[in-house]
């Protein structure tokens, strides 16, 4: 097996912290050595290039090398009606959302858009993904099956709903049951794969549903959990109409055992005092999703509460909703969000809650989010000057800080030169050049 040294400025959180500006590991002419799947070794170029003389040298000066993006929610079924007008999220998904998700009844069609959407991913520099299905096993299998083969570490479920939905969309608390339990033991902790128990928010679940779901949570508790909570506040008003007995609406998840590490709620909006201690006590995670909030008009996510009450944090698009599969775009409207808050968001903030922040969130940092030795060789190389105007705003010479901050306000995927997954390189801007 061969060893590879790619020579790039460095940059990665190797540890937790709360201090993302301070503990960020430079190495401006650094080194990531790879061999196989995973990483052997990270730091300046003079060293490792010492301690690896056999190794075969790619020289990627002026990019910078930083550890593959993780988005901790989007649906992949909703990647065609991005963009789509005027609605605030009920009606969003009465008249765009649904009707969406119905085409991927169809395996055929499924398949194809599980390619679209991976390359997608990988064009903007993400290399994982907390992802929803549709209702469909088909469609959920299609999508692992496509990720399996890209060697990726992917977490993903198929979306549960028995009410408040289409009834081609519908299934009920035992079909629910029956076919997330088959998808866990045909994808769960395969290669890379993960399973995610995706209830897809209180209203369009009844309570027998959740019941039956969070059992089957209970009997696998290493797996994954994703959902929605308190995204918009007509929402949030249906569910205390739906559940009069719960305090709040964490409530209605908690009282079926599905708060806990490895439980991801999108969005986390409008959330009482007691919903931010209740997240932090049972070690979940919210899931930050600006581009989309700003879209629907659902709200700003309260960074200040969230990192008060000492809650996990993780950055996401939540595609369709989101407008942008970046990461780099979403820290953007994550920054504005927080501007309007008067709580300004640094970047390198931002790009730990796409990396090490969201791995640790996770329980999956021992694999990625990082560039600490034996996890996988899982990276992105950006290029800071690649446009005419980013020529003009970055000098050769501009930090890792500065380089985020430009390329998050005026780049695009352009910014992105080459994806790596698992020690082979997936996507290279300038051999795919379909956009
Ligand atoms: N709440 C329930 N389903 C969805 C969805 O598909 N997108 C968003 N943004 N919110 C939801
Ligand atoms: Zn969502």
């Amino acid at each position: 097996m061969q060893t590879k040294l790619i020579r790039a400025s460095v940059a990665h959180f190797p540890a937790e912290t709360s201090m993302p500006d301070t503990d960020i590991a430079v190495f401006p002419d650094g080194a990531l050595v790879i061999r196989g799947e995973k990483i052997l070794a990270v730091g300046e170029y003079s060293a490792q290039t010492a301690a690896y003389p056999e190794a075969k040298q790619i020289n990627c000066q002026g990019k910078w090398l930083l550890p593959g993006f993780i988005d901790s929610h989007l649906h992949f079924p909703q990647t065609a009606i991005m963009g789509s007008y005027g609605e605030q999220l009920l009606t969003w998904l009465n008249t765009f959302t649904f009707p969406a998700e119905q085409r991927f009844a169809d395996e055929q069609h499924a398949s194809v858009m599980a390619q679209v959407f991976l390359g997608e991913l990988l064009k903007n520099g993400t290399t994982s993904a907390l992802v929803f299905s549709s209702v469909h096993k088909g469609a959920t299998n299609a999508l692992f099956s496509a990720a399996k083969a890209m060697n990726m570490t992917l977490v993903a479920g198929k979306v549960c709903m028995d009410r408040h939905c289409p009834d081609a969309l519908s299934d009920t608390a035992a079909s629910a049951v029956a076919d997330s339990h088959a998808l866990i033991e045909r994808w769960h902790d395969q290669g890379r794969l993960r399973y995610a128990i995706t209830p897809r928010f209180a209203p369009t679940s009844s309570d027998q549903q959740l019941a039956a779901l969070g059992e089957l949570a209970q009997a696998y508790p290493d797996v994954f959990i994703q959902t929605h909570l308190s995204e918009n506040q007509q929402e949030v008003a249906w569910v205390k109409s739906l559940f009069p007995d719960s305090r709040y609406y964490l409530d209605v998840y908690d009282s079926h055992n599905m708060v806990r590490p490895r439980a991801v709620f999108g969005h986390c909006l409008h959330l009482e005092a007691q919903e931010w201690q209740h997240l932090s006590r049972q070690g979940a995670t919210a899931a930050f999703c600006p581009s989309s909030n700003l879209f629907l008009g659902s709200g700003l996510f309260n960074m200040q509460a969230a990192a008060s009450h000492g809650v996990n944090v993780a950055l996401a698009t939540d595609i369709g909703a989101g407008t942008s599969f970046s990461m780099l775009s979403t820290y953007a409207d994550a920054y504005r969000t927080c501007q309007l808050q008067g709580t300004p968001l640094s970047p390198l903030q931002g790009l730990y809650m796409t990396t090490q922040g969201a791995a640790i969130a996770h329980q999956l940092d021992h694999e990625i989010g990082n560039l600490n030795p034996g996890t996988y060789a899982d990276f992105v190389l950006l290029e800071p000057r690649c446009t005419p105007l980013s020529k003009l705003r970055l000098t050769p010479t501009a930090d890792i800080s500065d380089v985020v901050f430009a390329l998050a306000m005026l780049g695009d995927e352009r910014a992105v030169a080459q994806t790596w997954i698992a020690g082979h390189c997936c996507y290279d801007r300038d051999r795919n050049s379909d956009s």
